[in-house]
């Protein structure tokens, strides 16, 4: 959906020059402009307050545009020529350091935990614009419009729903759970909803040092966000709220379309720290999910539902086909190279076969309904699901970010982003799909379906880029010869209507001393492995969305511009995206401080 109409046609633009790590710009192709569509704090109802960085409020923030946007969705609207559509929107974290005054003051710094919680979540938001091509804006007061917080009460399903181990004091029945955080990335599906994966949880939470709490990471020392001091149930030491660390760690389904619905958390695909979920259809109709559990040496794992997909836009089609991700099979990856391991040697040359390729099988952890991992029964799958990868033997990887199907070809391309522990004295070696030492720069890995069938248990691969500054040793660029733009961290992925890769960065400043990107993969032909860069976001920024909507006029490409002069501080603050009003001043709703915003790329 959202992808405009007629013929596939791409993109034409000059790809830019890398921007260097201190620039504080949005930088954009030659002929080309932006323009914010919404910005952190900005109204959502009629009745929010106008954002004010100096007097917030958990009510005006509850009723404003979250903090740090990440995955992103603009939906157009059927039968509105393309004049109206839905903005759905995660916010991940909050940067308290820059958001916030500083202060000395309990009740002030307990607001400020409010305020932060509230500004985690979702946003749903309509837009508006006078036709194809233009820019959309915002519609304040929109029905709509939605904020989903850690207040919002979401239902439960799927083989763990009820199970004593998602039980708490304030929820007996384990079927009820207020709230959502860390939403990464997200997918949204044939049927018009939203998937949104909760990543990052565990620093949330203080919990007993339990084997299982101990693999998500969820520490046993009080520190970090210290969200306990103004709701108790985020510290799981308590009596009655062991389970509360389990309760999150989903996939959730938002329906944009209908303001009043619940959304679910659906443990039927498991629990990891989930950057995203993205959904293909199986030659038998059923759902296939991809999503990556984004953790140095974890895995990449897919769902595929029990029932199949119903066709047609009625109200009772969509009804059905939200019950699609409530029961099905869950499965790990596994790849096997088919160079000799001699030949993998962590410096990123390539084998002698000229690639870093092989098979793969999809190994079962739940299936039919049936526990496939020896132990453990269903929900324990579900709730543990690291736990179950790790008994079945999943290959460790570089940290998956998305995993995403092509909608042109079916392939499946999945961003490992880094890791710096790889080959490290203590952790796991290189293998074919993971060949590089102390992994700084990541790859990206091409999974092609057995019969290009999603609902396939086997499956080739072949590493698309290895990545990095073309001209540094150990960077693969799909076989391309000619110039490529540099290119680290991949983590957000998007498609045009040709089928071309778009990639997000997180991480260029870092590594490549580089402000973070989007770029443009050409994956067909003799040009495949071609990387153009298309814009730069600004100082501290990571590139999310992306959205390339190449046949909406003469194009539009969104992303979400995420943590913009994160490493600054309230007095001192090293971004001034998108208003670049003069620094500490609010004048008519522009601020002199950095808004995490979700912005239009159109042409001039
Ligand atoms: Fe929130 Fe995996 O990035
Ligand atoms: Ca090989
Ligand atoms: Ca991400
Ligand atoms: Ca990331």
């Amino acid at each position: 959906p959202g992808h405009g109409h007629g013929p596939a046609r791409g993109l034409s633009f000059q790809p830019i020059a890398p921007v260097a790590a201190d620039v504080d710009a949005l930088t954009v192709p030659r002929g080309w402009t932006w323009r914010p569509v919404i910005r952190w704090g900005d109204p959502l109802s009629t009745r929010a307050p106008e954002f004010d960085p100096e007097h917030q409020s958990e009510r005006a923030q509850m009723q404003q545009f979250g903090y740090n946007c990440d995955y992103l969705d603009i939906i157009e609207t059927p039968g509105t020529h393309g004049r109206r559509a839905l903005a759905v929107v995660n916010h991940e974290y909050t940067n308290e350091n820059i958001m916030f005054p500083p202060s000395e003051d309990a009740d002030t710094l307990e607001e400020y935990k409010r305020i932060a919680m509230a500004a985690h979540g979702l946003s749903v938001v309509e837009l508006r614009r006078s036709g194809p091509g233009r820019p959309w804006s915002y519609v304040r007061g929109s029905r709509y419009n939605r904020r989903i917080h850690l207040k919002t009460r979401f239902a439960v399903d799927g083989p763990a729903a009820g199970h004593p181990l998602l039980r708490t004091r304030e929820d007996h029945l384990g079927r009820t759970i207020l709230g959502t955080q860390n939403n990464c990335s997200g997918g949204t599906t044939p049927w018009g909803t939203v998937l949104s994966g909760e990543e990052n949880f565990n620093q949330y939470f203080v919990a007993d040092d339990t084997p299982e709490n101990r693999r998500y990471g969820i520490p046993s020392t009080e520190g970090g966000r210290a969200w306990w001091t103004v709701e108790p149930r985020f510290d799981a030491r308590r009596p009655g709220y062991e389970n509360e660390v389990n309760r999150f760690g989903w996939v959730v389904e938002v329906d944009p379309e209908d303001p009043d619905s619940t959304p679910v958390k659906h443990t039927a695909m498991g629990r990891f720290k989930h950057e995203s979920a993205n959904i293909r259809l199986a030659r038998d109709g059923r759902a296939v999910a991809y999503s990556g559990d984004d953790e140095r040496f974890d895995y990449l794992y897919k769902f595929v539902s029990t029932r199949r997909m119903v066709r047609g836009s009625s109200r009772w089609a969509k009804a059905q086909n939200k019950r699609l991700l409530s029961s099905g099979d869950l499965y790990v990856a596994r790849f096997s190279g088919d160079s000799p391991p001699a030949e993998i040697d962590g410096t990123g040359a390539l084998p002698s076969d000229g690639r870093f390729d092989g098979t793969g099988e999809w190994v079962p952890l739940v299936e039919d309904g049936c526990s496939r991992v020896p132990g453990m029964s269903v929900a324990e799958v579900l709730v543990f699901t690291r736990l179950a990868a790790d008994r079945v033997g999943a290959t460790k990887m570089d940290r998956p970010e998305d995993v995403q199907p092509n909608p042109v070809t079916g392939r499946v391309y999945a961003a490992l982003t880094n890791n710096t522990n790889r080959g490290v004295a203590g952790y796991p070696g290189v293998d074919e799909a993971n060949p590089r030492v102390t992994n700084r720069e990541g790859h990206v890995l091409e999974l092609t379906e057995y019969h290009n069938d999603a609902g396939a248990t086997r499956f080739a691969w072949t590493l698309l880029l290895v990545c990095g500054d073309p001209s540094s040793a150990g960077t693969y660029f799909g076989g391309y010869e000619g110039p490529v733009s540099p290119i680290s961290c991949p983590d957000n992925v998007a498609f045009d209507s040709t089928g071309a890769l778009w990639i997000a960065t997180d991480g260029q400043p870092g590594t490549l001393g580089l402000d973070d990107a989007l770029h443009r993969v050409t994956l067909t032909g003799r040009e495949r492995g071609k990387v153009e860069q298309f814009l730069a976001v600004p100082r501290e920024a990571e590139t999310c969305g992306p959205v390339v909507h190449d046949r909406d006029g003469s194009g539009s490409v969104f992303v979400a511009v995420q943590h913009p002069g994160e490493d600054g501080s309230w007095a001192d603050q090293h971004s001034f995206f998108p208003d670049y009003a003069a620094p500490g001043t609010l004048s008519r709703g522009r601020w002199g401080g950095p808004r995490p915003s979700v912005v239009q790329v159109y042409r001039r």
